[in-house]
């Protein structure tokens, strides 16, 4: 049986002066996760939001808490955004030194782990963990900004990730999660391709129907 299609809507699309409200009303509509996008202007060139913000939001919420963290130093801050709230803590692969030692320490605070890729980078540098994920976030633009177009070659990638994954009997434990350009026109073939998590930040928030933009990214009406 295929895995039910989760979505996580961006809160980097939702409105700076109401994120508390926005976060709410998606959840209210049916959201599955909330996905933050932590950005420390180095490892990407915007600057979004940290910590307390990740505190606050969370006290707010009931559903789960996707934290990606874009930085340069996930070995050093990553726990503290577990310690936040996060129940997926997702780093990228491009800067983690010992990735085998923090997924361990990220699932013995209690949370799940998850590692980035972006596109331009080989999906063997994932190999060695791949027993030990709980989620991997398949880079589908280059990450920094909202609203970018959906780079086509992710949709091999996702599905070569599905075999690897396959291969050691992981692809129920481990979660293909696709962020980047997810929209009515791409979702279907990203599903197609193998992904279980479908990130949309401008195609959620950007919806006069939210709940039509759901039905439509889970393939439903
Ligand atoms: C990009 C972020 C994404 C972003 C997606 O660096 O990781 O999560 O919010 O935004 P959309 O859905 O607008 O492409
Ligand atoms: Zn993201």
């Amino acid at each position: 049986m295929k895995n039910k299609i989760l979505v996580a809507p961006s809160l980097l699309a939702a409105d700076p002066l109401h994120f508390g409200r926005d976060l709410k009303e998606a959840e209210d509509l049916g959201a599955d996760w909330h996905h933050f996008d932590v950005m420390d202007g180095h490892f990407v060139p915007n600057l979004t939001y940290g910590i307390p913000l990740v505190k606050a939001l969370k006290a707010k919420s009931s559903i789960p808490l996707d934290v990606h963290i874009m930085v340069n130093n996930p070995d050093q801050v990553a726990l503290d955004y577990v310690a936040a709230g996060a129940d997926y803590l997702v780093f990228p692969i491009e800067t983690v030194i010992h990735s085998h030692r923090l997924i361990h320490a990220i699932k013995e605070k209690g949370a799940k782990a998850g590692a980035a890729i972006n596109p331009g980078t080989p999906l063997h540098s994932l190999e060695a963990i791949l027993p030990y994920l709980d989620l991997i976030n398949v880079m589908s633009v280059n990450p920094g900004f909202g609203g970018q177009k959906f780079i086509p070659e992710s949709l091999t990638r996702i599905r070569q990730l599905k075999a690897m994954l396959k291969d050691l009997k992981r692809d129920k434990a481990c979660l293909i999660e696709v962020d980047g350009g997810v929209n009515a026109e791409t979702a279907a073939s990203i599903v197609e391709a193998g992904a279980d998590v479908l990130v949309a930040g401008t195609f959620f928030y950007g919806a006069k129907d939210k709940v039509a933009a759901l039905n439509t990214l889970r393939g439903i009406g």
